[in-house]
């Protein structure tokens, strides 16, 4: 079992990774807490959702949410905040999100909206969540006109990712989970494959521990973790969420090289090893399925919530992954037209 901490001064919070890592929820939980609303899906183990022996005397009534990113609404948010109405839960207890990305994105807003603030937990059951979206307390929900527009940032009070939670996992959301942990690879000169599985998720939230800590806001470094991600958030939009986000993230990281080959950033070295790390160690697709438009996609980009200044990307170079603003379109045109032929 390993703790890893995120480094907020005062909002500073644990994450516990291991086997059986659950065991270890009510040392996370705030001394003051005497309800907990547990926010999760039907489709989460039994033994992640049923806290009531983690949590001592304190009462426990658990909501569900629906599945899938057309659940991730402000109309999920409301049917919570009712329900948290409806049990009385004050500013001294406190939200648990059990499950996966959507769940503790959903979860953390609602903690962050209810009362003005309410302390949250999550309780991570996949390996994105684990590596990603559990960590660095963005929260949020979606609109139709497009992925996480509304939300707050909102830092838990503790994470557990119980490593048993993967066992049960369908093998499509392991491969997400490894999309972005692929991602850690280029951020560090870390060997994370020869470190366990446990070590390896351990190392990814500390890498993430840092850059958070280091720009919780996301006012720069904070984007490095969107390393991959602006072709990855073009691609699910032009695919309509056919590709899943650690799949297009996958897919994204290749392109992101072979950006910064065009750009003359990075050597085709440096592409050699992106392709090998993603397609080779991770088994993960790296070209992204047929009949995508180009102008779709550069249009889908421009859109980006990184982009200030015209196409924004992070790109791997010299100094390694930074984020480059205003970036022309001919690389980028040129770079799509050989990744799509
Ligand atoms: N998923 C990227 C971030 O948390 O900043």
């Amino acid at each position: 079992m390993r703790r890893v901490t995120v480094p907020l001064a005062d909002r500073a919070y644990d994450v516990v990774v291991g086997n059986e890592a659950i065991g270890q929820l009510g040392d996370l939980i705030p001394q003051r807490t005497r309800r907990i609303a547990v926010v999760t899906q039907a489709g989460i183990p039994s033994r992640f959702r049923d806290l009531a022996e983690h949590v001592g005397e304190r009462s426990v009534e658990v909501f569900e949410i629906g599945d899938g990113e057309a659940n991730k609404t402000l109309g999920t948010i409301e049917t919570l905040m009712r329900s948290f109405a409806g049990m009385g839960l004050t500013r001294d207890d406190l939200v648990v999100g059990v499950g996966g990305g959507m769940v503790t994105d959903v979860a953390g807003f609602s903690a962050a909206s209810w009362h003005r603030g309410v302390p949250v937990v999550h309780v991570s059951t996949s390996l994105l969540g684990m590596v990603d979206a559990a960590i660095g307390g963005k929260t949020g929900v979606n609109l139709p006109e497009g992925k996480n527009l509304v939300g707050a940032y909102w830092q838990p009070s503790g994470v557990i990712c119980d490593l048993d939670a993967l066992d049960s996992l369908p093998p499509r959301e392991m491969r997400c989970g490894l999309g972005e942990m692929a991602k850690y690879h280029f951020l560090t000169g870390d060997d994370l494959l020869a470190m366990d599985l446990e070590q390896r998720i351990a190392r990814c939230v500390e890498i993430k521990a840092e850059v958070v800590a280091s720009d919780e806001r996301e006012g720069g470094r904070r984007a490095l973790l969107n390393y991959g991600h602006t072709l990855a958030h073009a691609l699910e939009t032009a695919t309509d969420h056919e590709l899943a986000h650690g799949e297009a993230v996958a897919i994204g990281l290749i392109y992101a090289a072979e950006l910064g080959f065009e750009m003359d950033r990075i050597d085709a070295a440096r592409v050699d090893e992106h392709r090998a790390v993603v397609a080779g160690e991770y088994d993960l697709m790296t070209r992204p399925p047929d009949g995508l438009g180009i102008d779709e996609l550069v249009a889908l980009m421009r859109r980006d919530k990184k982009a200030l200044d015209g196409l924004t990307f992070a790109l791997d170079g010299p100094a390694g992954v930074e984020v480059v603003a205003g970036v022309d379109e001919r690389p980028v045109r040129a770079a799509l037209e050989r990744f799509l032929a």
